[in-house]
């Protein structure tokens, strides 16, 4: 009877699941996704507990009330902006629980095998350290990427395709030799060599890619530690953690083929690596002149348009502005002039991040569109805010077939009659590659930081 309950809880548990995350797919019930979430976790958990023997209990308590200790701690130190990284070192976690627990299936199996099914068990302990050991350190490289504590360019070896195509061949013939022997010491010899070569193989791959790519690199990671907790969850006959690895696995796979059409890469562009290498192919900017602005300036040409489309982007997150933004808006639109936000989908450090931060500030939902709800509308716009954007509204994307970001779909806001870009120097954006919107006849620099910029803007549309 124990038993049918706690099924009965891991049913319950995996459709709160699947209404999270169709929750979470729109701004207006990202909430309520929330909670579906929080309560399936819970069900999970008190399921879970009331599964463990005695015995486990008490480890199992401590090393809850430890996560829960460490869990809350970071989570309170770690600002939106840092959300990507600390992601990533999560999903190191599952990797290396994911290593450990094959291991452990291996070493001590809870349950005695025979003929075909002793078979399924080795493929899955096998492909599961694989996985595990590839995302463990996969999510440490990409943390440290996103971190700055190691250099986002790509670290190109040469021959290094080679030498992942040697790894991968290694470890299906090392799988061969596993898969048909018997326990032997020689086994163990092999799972530990291919743990090695996994683990190297995941430290290689993502030292390659450059940082412009890592957002679809850790939602990539995202889909493995799925697949990896899936792997856990058939080595420890555990229906949940079989569907809840099977829809973290596919909701990452399915976020990175949207991110990667949002960059114009192809998935296995992106996993090949190098991108950012080759330096742009950057016109002679440098001779020509930029027009600068005024905050007073601004402010007039705002109240004297019809129509406003503000682009976030990261530097807009950083300076906290939009509380700001958010009030310059308000005011905006109590005067009439349409006001409208165009939201890119890599803008910022990670996906919705500009969502978020405006929702925090209160702006409407339907007055934040995505970019193709609002790309054609540039033309006719009469003023365009670009509050620490950079890559997102790069014009190169489009008109220099020789960028690295080339054919990239960006914000097309040099179309708009008039475009002010407020950051603070002219340095380039996460990717890298140099912006001539900077340049543009109709484009004027507002030099400053974004939320000083917006307060000093908010109080000239006051008076
Ligand atoms: P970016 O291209 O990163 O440019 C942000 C700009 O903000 C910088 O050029 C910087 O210029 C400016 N800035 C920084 N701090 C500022 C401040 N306090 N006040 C005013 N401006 C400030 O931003 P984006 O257009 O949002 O593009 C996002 C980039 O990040 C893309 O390349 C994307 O691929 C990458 N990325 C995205 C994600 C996701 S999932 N969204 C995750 C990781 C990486 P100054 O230094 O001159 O001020």
């Amino acid at each position: 009877m124990y038993s049918g309950l706690v099924n009965v809880s891991y049913v319950v548990a995996s459709i709160l699941f699947i209404l999270s995350l169709g929750g979470l797919g729109h701004q207006e019930t990202a909430r309520r996704g929330n909670l579906y979430g929080i309560a399936g976790i819970i069900i999970a958990v008190v399921a879970t507990l009331y599964h463990t023997t005695e015995n486990n209990l008490l480890a199992t308590l401590v090393a809850l009330t430890l996560g829960a200790i460490i869990g809350l701690t970071v989570a309170q130190q770690v600002v939106m902006t840092q959300m990507p990284q600390l992601v990533a070192i999560l999903h190191s976690f599952v990797g290396l629980a994911a290593v450990l627990v094959g291991f452990a299936g291996y070493l001590d199996p809870l349950v005695s095998t025979t003929g075909a099914e002793h078979t399924i068990k080795m493929v899955e302990v096998y492909v599961g350290i694989f996985v595990g050991a590839v995302t463990f350190t996969g999510s440490i490289i990409a943390c440290g990427k996103l971190r700055g504590s190691i250099a986002s360019r790509p670290m190109m070896l040469p021959g290094r395709h080679w030498l992942n195509l040697a790894i991968l061949v290694a470890t299906f013939i090392m799988a061969g030799y596993f898969l048909t022997h018997e326990n032997t010491a020689f086994n163990l010899v092999l799972l530990l060599i291919m743990t090695s070569l996994a683990l190297l193989l995941g430290i290689h791959l993502i030292m390659a890619i450059g940082g412009a790519d890592m957002p679809v690199v850790v939602s990539m990671l995202n889909s493995y530690s799925g697949w990896a907790a899936a792997s856990i969850g058939f080595l420890l006959r555990n229906d949940l953690l079989i569907i809840t690895g099977a829809l973290v696995g596919s909701s990452g796979a399915i976020l990175s083929y949207i991110m990667c059409k949002a960059m114009n890469r192809s998935f296995i562009s992106v996993i090949l690596g190098g991108f950012g290498q080759s330096s742009s192919s950057r016109k002679n900017t440098t001779n020509e002149p930029i027009h600068e602005t005024s905050a007073d300036e601004v402010s007039e040409e705002l109240l004297h348009a019809q129509s406003v489309i503000v682009a976030p982007g990261y530097g807009m997150a950083v300076a906290q502005a939009q509380h700001a933004v958010s009030d310059i808006t308000r005011l905006l639109r109590d005067k009439g002039v349409n006001v409208r936000f165009a939201i890119h989908p890599v803008a910022g450090r990670l996906p919705g991040h500009m969502n978020v931060l405006l929702a925090e500030a209160k702006v409407p939902y339907d007055i934040v569109l995505e970019m193709d709800e609002v790309n054609e509308d540039f033309s006719a716009t009469d003023v365009v805010l670009v509050i620490g954007a950079n890559d997102t509204v790069n014009p190169s994307a489009s008109e220099d077939p020789d960028s690295p970001i080339s054919g990239m779909p960006v914000l097309e806001v040099w179309k708009a009659h008039r475009v002010v870009v407020m950051k603070r120097s002219m340095s380039a954006g996460y990717s890298g590659v140099e912006n001539p919107l900077f340049f543009k006849p109709n484009t004027r620099m507002l030099f400053g930081d974004a939320r000083q910029l917006t307060e000093q803007l908010l109080v000239k549309l006051k008076s």
